[in-house]
């Protein structure tokens, strides 16, 4: 049987938080263990220096996100861990081939680097401008023909779509044309009750790493209401609360909550701390593995190295193939 190639990649963005987990590392695991797919995960530390980065932190940062999903449950056995500076002279050498038949019109008109252009004006750099045909040459290196990834990346998939089509009919290539797999990811709604889980909102999120107590915290500044209604919040701290006593207790007991809410009213102190206690309880060994792998710095070294290597083998034999087909070799 021949399996399909799966590529992800993550930004180091530091720790992962409840929404990253659910939304996911889940969908990760979930992929690594069907025999349909070969997983292949990298943490994008070069797509990390197209936004202003501490030199002193990066690699940190990344070896945080391996262990992070190695602590959720991630096989270095199973799925092939890696980082993308790694493998820099193949995929920048890649991205280089790819950039000669992509205009600097359509990659300023894209909304991503336009927001990002927004966002930091005084770092509107090359590589930012770049940020699409690296993530293409991420992804095609590894001829991936799925990629989980989120709403927002969409146009840089078809980026990479236009790029396989632009390369095979120049130069004969026979790149597929990967399409985006929606994850089971769900959208994680912010604890404060507006918009979703997200690192850069204070107060919005659940960190993996975070003790009963720190959860108890967390929840109890969710804002609230009266308890009571003829009709279920469709938004707001109490539709957070709802989903995710739903995640982690279940529609039962969410929809135990519904009927409380239109009958007797919801005594939210009690629904915050059987919930603190339940996502603690799906957390702790997920924090007890992550303690283990921290002492083990030889586990996360072989399970890179290890990776890489795979990733180098199929790497180096396209570009190969691409340099051969352009006239190179
Ligand atoms: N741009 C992606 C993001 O921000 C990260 C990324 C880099 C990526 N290279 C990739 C995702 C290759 C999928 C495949 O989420």
């Amino acid at each position: 049987m021949v399996k399909k190639r799966v590529l992800q990649g993550m930004r180091p963005t530091g720790h992962l938080h409840l929404g990253n987990y659910l939304g996911t590392a889940k969908g990760m695991l979930a992929l690594q263990e069907d025999p349909n797919y070969e997983t292949f995960y990298m943490v994008a530390d070069l797509h990390g220096m197209t936004t202003p980065f501490d030199p002193k932190k990066i690699m940190l940062e990344s070896r945080e996100v391996i262990l992070d999903y190695l602590s959720c449950g991630l096989d270095p056995k199973k799925s092939a861990l890696f980082l993308q500076s790694s493998l820099a002279d193949l995929h920048v050498q890649l991205a280089y081939y790819f950039s000669t038949v992509v205009t600097v019109a359509r990659m300023q008109h894209l909304p991503t680097y336009k927001e990002k252009v927004k966002q930091y004006p005084e770092n509107v750099t090359m590589a930012l401008l770049n940020y699409p045909i690296l993530m293409a040459a991420d992804i095609l290196i590894y001829k991936a023909s799925m990629v989980p990834v989120g709403m927002d990346q969409e146009p840089h998939m078809e980026v990479t779509r236009e790029i396989a089509r632009k390369m095979n009919l120049l130069y004969g290539l026979g790149f597929p044309e990967p399409r985006s797999l929606e994850t089971k990811s769900r959208y994680i709604p912010s604890l404060t009750g507006e918009g979703k889980m997200s690192k850069s909102v204070e107060g919005s999120y659940i960190n993996l790493t975070d003790n009963l107590e720190t959860i108890k915290e967390r929840l109890a500044k969710v804002p609230t209401d009266s308890g009571k209604g003829n009709k279920i919040p469709e938004g707001g701290g109490v539709y957070t609360l709802l989903t995710i006593v739903e995640l982690f207790q279940g529609l039962e007991k969410r929809t135990k909550y519904e009927k409380e809410y239109k009958r007797s009213g919801i005594k939210y102190q009690d629904l915050k701390n059987e919930l603190a206690e339940a996502i603690f309880k799906d957390l702790e060994p997920i924090q007890k593995k992550r303690r283990e792998l921290e002492k083990d710095r030889a586990y996360i070294d072989n399970a890179l190295k290890d990776g890489t290597e795979r990733a180098r083998a199929v790497a180096s034999k396209t570009v190969k193939e691409v340099k051969e087909k352009m006239g190179l070799i």
